[in-house]
């Protein structure tokens, strides 16, 4: 037993290497090469060029938007008259956010106060013809105010208790705000790659004061002005400020980061896109398109009672939408990505091997050269095995059945 012992510890110190069969088979060679000339192809071109399998990358990145508009704009309306619109009036709400809405269009009902008057005819709820269709105390559904008990036959609706008188009124035809479309947008954007600890502003250093007082934002000649023009924007969707002015509607400014931080960092650089948000092309007259709400601004007469002035707007709500990602060369995604590529080779063996061994006329010739089928040698011609080979014979060699089994799979050891 003993010696068993030993024989096996030695058995572990050979080196054990395959042997090949050398098929000279023009077909399945060509075919061969062809599978690895791909795999090498698909590992450079794609894995590696393309898609930058050597870069470690980040996709969560870190971003703040800080927006500033210029304009004004003198509208004239019939009920309200002469109104300078600055900024600090058409943007809501004011302090510069990623999202932010800019009044085109307005109707206003000016002078309201707490009081007695007819509801609108346009809710439905409040039409009546007899007072008994205007319970006291009850709210007109989807309405302006409580009604009092009293139908007014002038307007066939209910009297309510409301701020009157009530709004009334069509958004004006022409966008009031017509100067809107000259607004311009700053637009500053700070982000980060944590991983990378990279961070970035879209205003480039280079820019200076004067360059940022007079750039307008144009793809081919001003790729790297933060400032835009609305009428630009609006047209970038593929829509005009006419569409959206009346009316309004909402616009995504996307920024995108693309970031190859091998490079300089001068090759970081924003991209922007626009696109419409609400609607599509053929919803212009759904009841979906559009965007407006309502505000009012409350004041004090001279003899302390209050009364305000109710808004009800339309504009483009602007939605900036920061995206990106980073990548940076690592040795581990590099490793993978060749690993993988070399196990794609080992793909093709097998595919080449099928081939070889089951699909070609002569494959059982093949097959026959592969597979060694050992039996019992005794029973052969032990003189013609002997000469090439040790074999595992019971009774003229030293092996034993454990030796055997365990180092010899394929049946033969190479005698040297
Ligand atoms: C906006 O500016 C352009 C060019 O400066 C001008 O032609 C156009 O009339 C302006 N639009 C409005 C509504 O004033």
């Amino acid at each position: 037993m003993a010696r068993t012992w030993g024989n096996i510890f030695f058995s572990l110190l050979d080196y054990k290497t395959e042997k090949f069969v050398i098929a000279k088979n023009k077909k399945v060679g060509v075919l061969f090469r062809l599978f690895q000339l791909g795999v090498i192809g698909y590992l450079i071109g794609w894995v590696f060029l393309w898609k930058k399998g050597y870069q470690e990358t980040e996709e969560a990145i870190q971003s703040s938007v800080i927006t500033k508009l210029k304009g004004v704009d003198l509208t004239n309306s019939s009920q309200f008259g002469l109104q300078l619109w600055g900024a600090e009036d058409y943007v809501i709400p004011p302090q510069g956010e990623r999202i932010f809405f800019v009044v085109t269009n307005y109707i206003v009902t000016p002078n309201q106060r707490l009081g007695y008057c007819p509801e609108s005819p346009k809710v439905p709820d409040g039409l009546c013809n007899y007072d008994n269709e205007c319970v006291e105390g009850e709210t007109v559904i989807a309405g302006h105010g409580v009604k009092t008990g009293r139908c007014i036959n002038d307007t066939g609706t209910c009297e309510i208790h409301a701020w009157c008188p009530v709004e009334h009124g069509q958004a004006p035809s022409e966008p009031l705000l017509s100067k809107a479309e000259n607004f311009t947008i700053f637009v500053k954007n700070f982000i980060k790659f944590p991983k990378f600890s990279f961070s970035k502003s879209n205003v480039l250093p280079t820019a200076n004061k004067t360059y940022l007082k007079t750039c307008r934002y144009d793809k081919d000649h001003h790729p790297y002005c933060p400032i835009f023009l609305v009428r630009d924007v609006i047209n970038w969707t593929g829509y005009s400020f006419q569409d959206l002015a009346k009316k309004g509607g909402s616009v995504g400014v996307g920024i995108e980061w693309n970031c190859d931080l091998d490079k300089d960092e001068s090759q970081c650089n924003p991209e922007y896109s626009f696109t419409r948000l609400d609607s599509s092309i053929n919803s212009q007259n759904s009841v979906t398109s559009g965007y407006n709400f309502r505000f009012a601004r409350y004041y004090n007469d001279a003899a302390g009672q209050t009364y305000r002035n109710l808004f009800k707007v339309y504009g483009i709500r602007f939605d900036i939408l920061v995206n990106g990602k980073a990548g940076r060369f690592s040795i581990i995604p590099t490793v993978i990505n060749i690993g993988s590529g070399l196990a794609l080779m080992g793909a093709g063996v097998f595919v080449c091997d099928m081939i070889l061994l089951y699909m070609m006329s002569k494959s059982s010739f093949y097959r026959e050269t592969k597979f060694e089928a050992v039996t019992n040698l005794s029973t052969q011609n032990p003189q013609k095995a002997e000469k090439h080979f040790t074999c595992f014979h019971p009774e003229n060699t030293t092996q034993t059945v454990e030796d055997f089994l365990m180092l010899n799979p394929i049946g033969f050891t190479v005698d040297v």
